[in-house]
């Protein structure tokens, strides 16, 4: 689906007037409801009265077929607030005109702030949202395949870099929502060279000779119980004229499936959900997509580890001892601790980038979902006080919000092994924590880690988010790239 910006300024012409046709579907955004699309004294009057009600603040009505939702904003309102409000209605409007098998839906925005029509487009593409590949029936596409904002006085470069946004978050919820049987590590990998052809930036991807080869212990071990070969994708974007010497790495987990190996997960609400266990890695990709797209000018580097995690005849065993790339050992206490071993081995090989900040993005821990649900990503790290402020603003403002958790040094001790330099599980509280700082121990640069354990991957609807992946991550590193 497409995001467009028209020129149209009556629009009047085209909806409601003369011939009704599929173009007539609206979204008003307003301060208080006038009536330009030449609706009836009836309809019109009608809305009036509804509008008087307290705390009315949305209004949905079919006339002669054509979907109509209003939606009432307060301009002044907290901004991130404001704009969240409008995607919601965003996903609502969506369902709505598809409920009329409409293709296209006007954003008709009376308030003096055009760029809340931004907002409301993409939630209204994000909503349209559907994963059928596998599904192709007619009766369950939706119809809707384009937004239109109605207004000349927005720029269209922010309309463009709306669409790649957009585009990047969907194509990442597809990358989660494929099962492992048709997308694997190689697979994987092939998507994101695809990426990079399209959006221009360069992927190596270094297959099982040459992870073996630069001793990348981590990877191998979780990759010892698999018939599939593990990837390690290297993706650099770097514009001629980037305004930072020193890169920003992204680091995504890839595991393409955790069936917990040895220490293996029960099926239900567990391992039936393990699929999205590469929505970290489909968040960098996808992201390095969009700033690709959108020609950001900052240097940006992606990595992204990725095997399945299985119980195959030589898995890694609880207790076996691993080398990792960095020359440090790993006692695996519990095979099910699989993301923080190829992480590990990723976050020392970005040393040599000598990154100004390096993130990584995880479905790393049920303790982080358990701690905050879906509702948010659970952050923590090194980084210094600047850093860690721009990415919590940019959780805000694309409403993948983060919450801070504490980074003290107290977590690490509980990483100590007796026989080993630390063991990959902790004890039985502050799981989120320990993950981190058993990570922070192959850094050398200011470090940010993000667990998305909660809301990478929806069981249920939750608005423009859909149900399944949400692409989440993509809008943040988007918005927090754009804005360094
Ligand atoms: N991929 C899981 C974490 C996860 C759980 C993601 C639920 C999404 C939803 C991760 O590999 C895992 O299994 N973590 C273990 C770690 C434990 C063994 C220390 C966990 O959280 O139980
Ligand atoms: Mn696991
Ligand atoms: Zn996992």
């Amino acid at each position: 689906m497409y995001i467009r910006c028209s020129t149209l300024t009556n629009m009047a012409n085209i909806i409601l007037k003369t011939k009704v046709n599929d173009s007539t579907h609206v979204f008003v955004i307003t301060e208080k409801f006038v009536n330009e699309f030449n609706l009836p004294d009836k309809v019109n009057d009608y809305f009036t009265t509804q509008f008087k009600q307290k705390d009315k603040k949305t209004l949905t009505y079919n006339y002669i077929g054509k979907y109509i939702s209003i939606l009432i904003v307060d301009p002044k309102k907290n901004k991130a607030e404001l704009h969240e409000q409008l995607r919601k209605h965003g996903a609502l409007v969506a369902d709505g005109v598809n409920a009329q098998k409409g293709t296209e839906v006007y954003i008709y925005n009376q308030t003096r702030y055009p760029l809340l029509s931004l907002a409301a487009a993409e939630g209204v593409d994000l909503g349209n949202y559907q994963f059928i590949t596998h599904k192709p029936t007619a009766k369950e596409t939706n119809t809707l395949k384009s937004v239109i904002i109605a207004n000349t006085s927005i720029n269209p470069s922010l309309v463009n870099e709306l669409n790649y946004v957009c585009e990047a978050t969907k194509m990442a919820r597809d990358l989660v929502n494929e099962p492992v049987n048709i997308l694997n590590a190689t697979g994987l990998a092939n998507a994101f060279k695809k990426m990079g052809k399209e959006a221009g930036f360069k992927v190596e991807v270094f297959n099982k000779a040459k992870i073996a080869e630069l001793n990348m212990g981590g990877i191998l071990a979780v990759n010892a119980g698999s018939v599939d070969e593990p990837t390690f994708s290297i993706m650099e974007y770097k514009p001629s004229r980037a305004t930072n010497k020193q890169p920003y790495v992204l680091v995504g987990k890839g595991v393409v499936y955790d069936t917990g190996g040895l220490s293996l997960k029960p099926t239900p609400n567990s391992m039936d959900l393990m699929k999205s266990d590469m929505a970290g890695a489909a968040a960098v990709g996808c992201a390095m997509y969009a700033i690709a797209k959108a020609k950001l000018k900052i240097h940006v580097v992606g990595l992204v580890p990725a095997t399945d995690n299985r119980p195959g005849f030589n898995a890694f065993a609880p207790g076996d001892i691993i080398t990792m790339m960095d020359g440090s050992t790993v006692e695996m206490l519990n095979s099910d601790a699989e993301g923080r071993m190829i992480l590990a081995d990723a976050l020392h090989y970005a040393k040599r980038y000598k990154p100004a900040l390096t993130i990584d993005i995880a479905t790393l821990t049920g303790a982080a979902a358990a701690a905050i649900g879906s509702f948010g990503i659970v952050g923590m790290g090194n980084a210094t006080d600047k850093q860690k402020n721009r990415i919590s603003q940019s959780g805000l403002n694309v409403h993948e919000r983060i919450a801070e958790f504490p980074f003290w040094e107290d977590y690490s001790e509980l990483m100590k092994s007796d026989i080993a330099d630390q063991k990959n599980i902790g004890g039985p509280y502050g799981g989120a924590v320990t993950a981190g700082k058993f990570l922070e121990k192959f850094t050398d640069y200011p470090y940010y880690h993000l667990d998305i354990a909660g809301p990478a991957f929806l069981t249920a609807k939750d608005s423009y988010r859909g149900k399944g992946g949400t692409g989440v991550g993509v809008r943040l590193f988007f918005d927090l790239i754009k804005n360094l």
